[in-house]
């Protein structure tokens, strides 16, 4: 398929164009670096052997966006272009709003300009809020308590309206919302991975950090929640996994109509403490950690049910801890710079 990326150069963006260029789909990426480094793009071309077309633009440009689709003609857009850290929305809400929401608003017209009707969104676990049950499942009520997780609920509404309204014309229209528990790790050749701007928002980022010596210490934020040892529980995904879900939902969206939702976890939790060990092992030392107060709005346990991608995508995770853990530190021990290096 010709297969048009939004935020192609970003973390997850990046290990998905490779897999999408080894399962033969033709890719064209709209970026603009906010986040990201064009030399991710020229690593995911030698990784896959295979050239990829880039324009760099701000997807709230439309007219220079339906520009590109015209000429590129896509039969699916995966959208990955966003802005994603928690405490920024709190300070900036309209940038988030503005590109989050807005952004997709202008995708989508310049989709609608190309002919196109067929989308993948990336979109989160954090717009489920808190858990009313565990695992969250697709239909746990949404109830985001941050301004980034309310960006992407109101990205879903907008995403599930527009498919609608185009089915109801008749036209071809699937909109396929993949909410992503916590990604981590990096590709096995260790030539792409994660590489946040500033100081990482993220456990997986932040610990890598400190295993460079980037860092002084892992902050742990709370030991005192209702859990096993104290420390917050997530649900880690390979995103090597997590790539292959959108190469599965692109083959879905090519049959599907309206909108559907997924989960992409791995369904099993990993507490701080237990993921410290885990990366201290891969690393080869302990790596220092200090305890700091909770933070305002987390949570003390996030996991999936993947049971519906399992069923209809046919997608289930095949990495463990070991394989997150050891990827993410051949990654950084060989860019302790990230891209910059
Ligand atoms: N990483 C996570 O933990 C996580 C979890 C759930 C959902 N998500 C979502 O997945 C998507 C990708 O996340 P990621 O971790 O790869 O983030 P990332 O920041 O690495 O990638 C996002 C990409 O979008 C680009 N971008 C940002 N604003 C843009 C704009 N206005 N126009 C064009 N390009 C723009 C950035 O330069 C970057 O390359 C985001 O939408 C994010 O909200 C991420």
């Amino acid at each position: 398929m010709r297969v048009l990326v939004t935020g192609g150069a970003g973390y997850i963006g990046s290990h998905t164009l490779v897999e999408l260029l080894s399962a033969g789909h033709e890719v064209c990426v709209i970026d603009n670096h906010a986040n990201s480094s064009p030399e991710a793009l020229v690593r995911v071309a030698g990784i896959a052997g295979r050239d990829l077309g880039s324009h760099v633009l701000d997807i709230r440009d439309t007219a220079a966006l339906a520009a590109v689709a015209q000429g590129f003609r896509p039969d699916a857009v995966i959208h990955f272009a966003g802005l994603k850290a928690v405490g920024e929305g709190e300070e900036n809400p309209l940038a988030y709003y503005e590109v989050n929401v807005g952004g997709t608003l202008s995708l989508l017209r310049a989709m609608e300009a190309a002919g196109c009707g067929r989308i993948i969104f990336s979109s989160s676990a954090t717009v489920y809020g808190m858990p009313q049950y565990l695992p969250y499942d697709e239909d746990h009520p949404l109830a985001p308590v941050s301004v980034y997780g309310r960006t992407k609920r109101q990205a879903e509404d907008i995403l599930r309206d527009w498919a609608a309204a185009r089915g109801r014309a008749g036209a071809p229209a699937a909109a396929i919302l993949l909410r992503y528990f916590n990604p981590t790790g990096a590709h096995e050749s260790g030539r792409i991975g994660e590489d946040p701007r500033g100081e990482p928002q993220n456990l997986m980022p932040y610990l890598a950090q400190v295993a460079t010596g980037r860092r002084a210490a892992l902050r742990i934020f709370g030991d005192d929640w209702p859990t096993p040892d104290g420390t917050g529980i997530r649900d880690y995904i390979h995103v090597v996994d997590l790539a292959r879900a959108h190469v599965a939902a692109l083959e879905r969206a090519a049959q599907a109509t309206g909108t559907e939702v997924y989960n992409i976890g791995t369904g099993r939790g990993v507490s701080v403490r237990e993921m410290l060990a885990a990366f201290s092992r891969a690393a080869g030392r302990a790596l220092p950690h200090e305890i700091a107060p909770r933070r305002p709005g987390d949570l003390a346990e996030s996991r999936a049910a993947c049971a519906r991608a399992a069923e209809v995508l046919g997608w289930r995770a095949e990495y463990g801890l070991t394989e997150m853990v050891e990827s993410l530190w051949r990654w950084q021990s060989a860019n302790p710079d990230g891209y910059g290096g």
